[in-house]
């Protein structure tokens, strides 16, 4: 498929990770082609997406450990890292899975592996829960013609005002994965879904050479 032909649709692309992504795809497309691919969806062609990124969740949680904690503010947790993922990926995905050349880009966090920190367990929690939520994804729908991305991002994500050694930069990784987008899916044979685990801005690299682990 032709770049010019792609229209991503960038769910959380308000947010540090999205805004990145967001703004490094315009620079490779236009802002009237956003502006007519909105009417599109808000109008009854929404079939005309070709790309999702799903950006989802929030930048950070520390609240206390979990006997602090009430179930309303789990599910709070869950609802902005697992469930909105979830709900967007089946409203979505029908629109992109059939198509040889398409691509579905999850962006999770390393938080779900381990305890970044005392107080963040909510947010171990619901990163697992997003890390689950791919892994059950691309094994349930391993030949689907649209190739499904996780970015597995195990560091943070500098922002204007908000940086620190060994973080990407928000631009960096907007640059990334809107290359993970433009390369598409290699419909023949099938695709391999793929997952990139960022520990650092040399790995950006990986993703930008498709060297997916
Ligand atoms: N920032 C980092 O340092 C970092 C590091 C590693 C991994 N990540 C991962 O990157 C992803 C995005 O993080 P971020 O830093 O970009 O977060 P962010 O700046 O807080 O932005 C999150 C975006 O998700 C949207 N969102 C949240 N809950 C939602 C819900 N229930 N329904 C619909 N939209 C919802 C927000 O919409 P509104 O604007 O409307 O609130 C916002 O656009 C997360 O999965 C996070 O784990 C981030």
């Amino acid at each position: 498929m032709p770049n010019s032909d792609r229209v991503v649709l960038a769910l959380g692309g308000a947010g540090t990770v999205g805004s990145g992504v967001v703004k490094a795809l315009l620079d490779r497309g236009s802002e009237e082609g956003a502006e007519e691919a909105k009417r599109a969806l808000l109008g009854a062609t929404a079939g005309h997406v070709t790309d999702v990124v799903s950006s989802l969740g929030f930048s950070w949680w520390q609240r206390g450990p979990p006997h602090t904690q009430s179930l309303e503010e789990l599910e709070r947790v869950l609802g902005s890292l697992v469930l909105s993922t979830f709900v967007s990926w089946k409203t979505f995905f029908p629109l992109v899975r059939d198509n040889p050349g398409s691509t579905y880009t999850f962006i999770t966090g390393g938080a779900g592996d381990k305890l970044l920190m005392p107080g963040t367990g909510f947010l171990t929690v619901g990163a697992a829960g997003a890390l689950g939520l791919c892994q059950a994804l691309r094994e349930e729908y391993p030949d689907t013609p649209c190739k499904i991305n996780q970015v597995k991002i195990n560091t943070g994500v500098s922002s204007p005002g908000r940086s620190a050694p060994g973080y990407l930069d928000q631009m960096d990784l907007g640059s990334a994965v809107a290359s993970l987008v433009e390369r598409g899916a290699d419909p023949n044979p099938a695709p391999a879904h793929s997952v990139y685990t960022l520990n650092g801005p040399d790995d950006l690299r990986g993703v930008l050479t498709a060297d997916g682990v």
